[in-house]
């Protein structure tokens, strides 16, 4: 899909007009291409705030506003994992992964124009839910299980994965957004960054022993214990805890009774202390997962060519309806200017 906004990129003013209780209006100067209707405000590695737009030529076709406060990348020196992301999800074409069509940048903020997914965060219905049965659970594991081989087999890891990370399309799909902590390493390097989110934080990051793709593969075992279960397997009051917990491994966490027999196995075999005994990391690669007893009778071509039938189907009324989110207060901060000028390539 090709989405063209007349958009002069280089000199994007943004005005933002308050309207109504919950709308905001953008009035894109150049071309008054792009109306923002609802607001959702998701706070991520900076203060991010994500809007839905519509392309003012047809209302039907609707997209994300992701606006970073500039001023904050850089105090955060994020300017690098911008950048980064940026590049990798611009360069991503999986029907797995968000697409990204358009970036933009103005005094304040860098906009990133993404497709839309109305179906909301894996993280709210799984709030909601509690826990998910296998099938379900089977299904956005499988989801990610793709987006990982697509973005593996480029020399990307991904190292972000959480519930928070995913989200639904209109018809259920599961794909990963955030790309901030992703990296092209290239095939067999190792990278030494210390990044993710604690309670999907691989042993060998920890340790700083160098990391490759196989930590995908472990946060790919804890998602599953979170789904499955409700919470992470390896959890502390605080950071440190935390990681001295999954210093113990894998073995030293009780499995609830929920968690079937099958699921509990792959579990273990993809949260193995020793990156290289991972399951995926040996030389059949991520098809030792696909064959997995766990995914037995699972459709993989149904999903590949995106016909099987999502075990959850959202609730999606029109193309701007964002009732799957949950609503933040809104962020009334105006964002000062950065002019430094890091952001040149945006
Ligand atoms: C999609 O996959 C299913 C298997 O679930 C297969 O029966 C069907 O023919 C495929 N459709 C297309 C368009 O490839």
């Amino acid at each position: 899909m090709k989405i063209e906004i007349t958009v002069a990129a280089a000199v994007v003013v943004v005005v933002v007009v308050v309207v109504a209780a919950s709308a905001v209006v953008v009035v894109v100067a150049a071309a008054a291409a792009v109306v923002v209707v609802v607001v959702v405000v998701v706070v991520v590695v900076v203060v991010i705030i994500t809007t839905t737009v519509q392309l003012s030529k047809d209302k039907s076709r609707t997209f994300a506003l992701k606006c970073l406060k500039k001023k904050h990348i850089v105090e955060t020196r994020q300017q690098e994992h911008i950048y980064s992301e940026k590049r990798i999800m611009m360069e991503a074409d999986s029907p797995f992964i968000t697409k990204l069509h358009k970036t933009f940048r103005d005094r304040k903020y860098v906009y990133m124009l993404m497709e839309v997914c109305l179906g909301g965060e894996l993280w709210t219905i799984l709030r909601d839910r509690g826990n998910f049965d296998d099938i379900t659970a089977r299904f956005c594991v499988a989801c990610v299980l793709e987006a990982f081989s697509y973005l593996h087999a480029k020399g990307i890891i991904y190292r972000d994965l959480k519930p928070e990370n995913l989200l639904l399309d209109a018809r259920g799909y599961v794909k990963l957004v955030d790309f901030g902590f992703a990296k092209k390493i290239g095939m067999g390097k190792k990278t030494w960054t210390f990044c993710g989110t604690p309670e999907y934080v691989a042993p060998e990051i920890i340790l700083n022993k160098g990391h490759d793709h196989s930590a995908d593969y472990w946060s790919l075992g804890i998602l599953m214990y979170e789904l499955l279960h409700g919470t992470p397997p390896f959890s502390g009051s605080d950071p440190m805890r935390t990681y001295n917990v999954i210093l113990k491994g894998i073995d030293h966490i009780e499995f609830p009774k929920k968690i079937s027999r099958p699921a509990h196995l792959l579990i273990k075999k993809l949260c193995r202390d020793n990156p290289m005994e991972r399951l995926g990391y040996g030389k059949n690669g991520i098809s030792d997962i696909r064959k997995n007893k766990w995914f037995q009778g699972f459709d993989w071509e149904g999903l590949m060519n995106l016909t099987l039938t999502p075990p959850i189907i959202p609730k999606v009324k029109t193309a701007t309806d964002t009732s799957n989110f949950d609503t933040y207060p809104r962020d009334m901060d105006i964002a000062a200017d950065e002019l430094s000028g890091w952001d040149v390539d945006f």
